[in-house]
């Protein structure tokens, strides 16, 4: 479904991306962890679109979108969804306004059918009753939720999550992961979701990927990660066993 080929990234003079090879198979959840700055935002940002690579190849359905223009990559776009780290909602639009967006910018639909499509997603995130209210009124974890509403109003095919559960609290991060898996079976996307927290992304992944250095050294299922031999693997569960307990 999403093949990297060789992908670099050059930031000035600052290599952040230094040849990754990356396939992401259709209908399953992919994790990508990494310490601050190894390049993780900028992996999805790539994939998406939004950005273009210094070398190297990202791979849609076979369709190479590295040289697509933006036209041609609107379209692409259409299949996916984001969620981006920081909602990222309109707040001077209701939620219900903020979930039909794109649905008014991108599609023919009558007023009709989108209030029932923003209902029906709405309804999916466990909130109901919230098209009215303003994102100013909503909780952390209520706009996480009404972002990831937005992302799926399109049935997307392909959903990317920038840390959804940053800043929230352990259950509310629980209830976001859940949501993460129940979305992937209800609606059989293909997901990938950069997060810092191992004990999430252990609940919700088919494979792991661990960014270090510019390249992506390990690819693997969850049981097989924990066992690794690699130094930086087993350092990197370390430091976050560590972290947690540090904590009073
Ligand atoms: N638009 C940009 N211009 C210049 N440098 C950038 C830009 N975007 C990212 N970088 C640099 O690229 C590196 C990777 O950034 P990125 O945001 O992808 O890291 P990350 O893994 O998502 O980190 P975090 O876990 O803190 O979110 C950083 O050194 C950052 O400073
Ligand atoms: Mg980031």
């Amino acid at each position: 479904m999403i093949k990297l080929v060789g992908i670099r990234k050059s930031f000035g003079e600052k290599e952040v991306l230094k040849g990754i090879d990356l396939t992401i198979k259709a209908g399953e959840t992919l994790v990508i962890i990494g310490g601050s700055g190894s390049g993780k935002s900028t992996l999805l940002r790539l994939m998406i679109g939004l950005i273009k690579p210094t070398g190297g190849k990202i791979l849609i359905d076979g369709a190479d979108t590295v040289p697509m223009t933006e036209e041609e990559l609107d379209r692409v776009r259409l299949r996916m969804g984001m969620v981006f780290q920081y909602s990222a909602l309109f707040d001077s639009m209701t939620v219900g306004d903020n979930v039909a967006f794109g649905l008014r910018e991108h599609t023919k639909k009558s007023e009709l059918e989108i209030a029932a499509i923003v209902r029906e997603k709405l309804h999916l995130v466990g909130l109901g009753g919230v098209e009215d209210m303003m994102p100013s009124e909503l909780s952390g974890g209520m706009k996480k939720r009404v972002s990831l509403a937005r992302a799926i109003a399109f049935e997307p095919s392909i959903i990317f999550y920038d840390e959804p559960s940053s800043g929230l609290d352990p259950l509310m991060t629980e209830k976001i992961d859940e949501l993460i898996v129940n979305t992937q079976k209800a609606l059989g996307v293909t997901s990938v979701v950069v997060t810092h927290d191992m004990a999430s992304a252990c609940r919700i992944a088919d494979r792991i990927a661990m960014l270090c250095d510019g390249y992506m050294i390990a690819v693997d299922t969850v049981g097989r990660f924990k066992e690794s031999k690699d130094a930086r693997v087993q350092a990197f569960f370390h430091a976050l066993r560590t972290a947690k307990e540090a904590k009073p």
